[in-house]
C-alpha cells in the first residue's frame, strides 16, 4: 500500500535523506522545511503520515505544530511520528501527551523508521469518523489501532507477540461500553484482506460489551477484549498471496481456517507472560462448535464459557462483516435469527448478544 507522507525538518540534508529512504519503499513523499509550509501543505493535500522534527523554526517548534494539528478534528486520523535528537524524558512525554503516535530518536535507524510506517499505515483507511471524536477519544482510538496493528506486524515478522502489551492499550475498546462516539468509530471500521486486525477490533469491542453485560470486573473485561483483539493474529503468518486471492475453493477455505487457528495457537503458546488459560483457549477455539463439528473437533463439554462467548461473537461478525462469498449480506436482526437457530452455538450467549445488538448498545446497526 502506497502512503502519502509529509516530512517536516529545517535541515535540508535530513529531508533529502528521508525522501530517498521512504521513496525506496514505494511511498509518496512531500517535504516542508518550516511549520508554516507544513500547515499550508496539510490544508490542501491528503497526508497519511506526518514525520516531524522538534527543532523547526522560530515561528513554531515541532511540539507546537503537533499541538495545533491535533486540535484540528479533520487531522485526528493522521499518524504523527516525531523524529528528534531530544532524548529527555519530559520532552518525549510531552510529545506523546500532545498526540504523537511514535517518538524516534535521531540519528534515524532506517529499519526503525520503516517499522513505524508499517505500524501506522493502518490508520489511513480504517473508516473511523475521526471528526466526530474528541481529541482524547481520537488519541485512544489511534493508540489501540496502532497497538493491534503493531501486534500483526510483529507476528508477520515471526517475532513474539505480547498479550500484556496489547492488553495495556485496550482502553479505547473498554470505553466502547459507555461511549457512543467511540462505539460508532469502532463500528465504522472496515474489513478486507490483509486488514484482519480491524475485524479483531470489533471482536474485542463485542467481547468487552458482553463482559460489561455480565457484570464482570474491569480486569476480566480487559482480558476478554484483548482475547478479541488477538484471536485472529494467526492470519499474520499466512502468506499474503493466499489471503489476497479473490476466490477460494472449499478445500482452500478449509485449509485457511485450520491454518490460521494453528498459527494463533503457536503465537499464543509463545506469549510470555502467558494470558489466563481460559482466555488463551478462547483465542484458539473461536471457530469450534458445541456439536464438536468445529475445525479442531473439540466437544462442547470441553469448551469453556469464555470460548463460548468468542464463538458466538465470531460467528456474528463472520456473517456481519467478512462478506464471505458463500454468505448473503443480511441485517443484524436476520443474522441474530440465524444464530438463534444454530445448535452449534451456546444459546445463553446468543441471548446476551441479542440484548446488545437488539438494543443498539455500543455498535450501530450494519448497513442494508
Ligand atoms: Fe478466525
Amino acid at each position: 500500500m502506497s502512503l502519502s507522507i509529509l516530512c517536516v525538518d529545517d535541515q535540508r540534508f535530513m529531508l533529502t535523506l528521508l525522501r530517498s529512504l521512504i521513496q525506496a519503499k514505494g511511498h509518496q513523499v512531500e517535504v516542508a522545511s518550516s511549520s508554516v509550509k507544513a500547515l499550508e501543505y496539510l490544508q490542501t493535500s491528503h497526508i497519511d503520515i506526518l514525520i516531524c522534527d522538534i527543532g523547526l523554526d522560530e515561528e513554531k517548534d515541532g511540539l507546537a505544530l503537533l499541538d495545533q494539528i491535533r486540535s484540528m478534528p479533520c487531522h485526528a486520523g493522521l499518524a504523527i511520528i516525531i523524529l528528534s535528537r531530544h532524548d529527555e524524558i519530559d520532552v518525549v512525554q510531552r510529545a506523546v501527551a500532545l498526540g504523537a503516535d511514535e517518538y524516534i530518536l535521531k540519528p534515524v535507524a532506517p529499519k526503525r523508521l520503516m517499522a513505524a510506517l508499517d505500524r501506522w499505515s493502518g490508520l489511513a483507511d480504517t473508516g473511523v469518523p475521526w471528526d466526530s471524536l474528541s481529541r482524547d477519544q481520537a488519541g485512544l482510538m489511534r493508540m489501540t489501532l496502532g497497538t493491534v496493528g503493531h501486534a500483526f506486524v510483529q507476528a508477520h515478522q515471526g517475532q513474539p507477540v505480547s498479550f500484556a502489551k496489547t492488553r495495556a492499550h485496550a482502553l479505547a475498546v473498554v470505553r466502547a461500553g459507555d461511549d457512543q462516539a467511540i462505539a460508532e468509530a469502532l463500528s465504522a471500521l472496515k474489513n478486507h484482506d490483509g486488514r484482519t486486525y480491524l475485524h479483531c477490533m470489533k471482536m474485542g469491542a463485542y467481547l468487552g460489551l458482553l463482559g460489561h453485560l455480565m457484570d464482570q470486573p474491569q480486569e476480566r473485561v480487559l482480558d476478554l477484549i484483548t482475547a478479541g483483539l488477538l484471536h485472529d493474529i494467526g492470519y499474520a503468518r499466512i502468506p499474503l498471496s493466499v489471503l489476497s486471492r479473490p476466490e477460494r475453493t472449499p478445500a482452500e477455505t478449509a485449509w485457511l481456517l485450520k491454518a490460521h487457528i494453528e498459527q494463533t495457537r503457536t503465537i499464543v503458546a509463545a506469549m510470555d507472560p502467558a494470558p489466563p488459560a481460559d482466555i488463551a483457549e478462547a483465542m484458539i477455539h473461536h471457530h469450534e462448535r458445541l456439536d464438536g463439528r468445529g475445525p479442531l473437533g473439540v466437544p462442547g463439554a470441553k469448551l469453556t464459557e469464555t470460548a463460548r462467548l468468542a464463538i458466538v461473537v465470531n460467528e456474528f461478525l463472520v456473517h456481519r462483516d467478512l462478506r464471505r462469498p458463500d454468505l448473503i449480506r443480511r441485517s443484524d436482526r436476520e443474522i441474530m435469527e440465524t444464530l438463534r437457530r444454530d445448535a452449534g452455538l451456546d444459546q445463553a450467549v446468543v441471548t446476551l448478544l441479542d440484548r446488545i445488538v437488539g438494543a443498539g448498545v455500543g455498535l450501530s446497526p450494519s448497513g442494508p
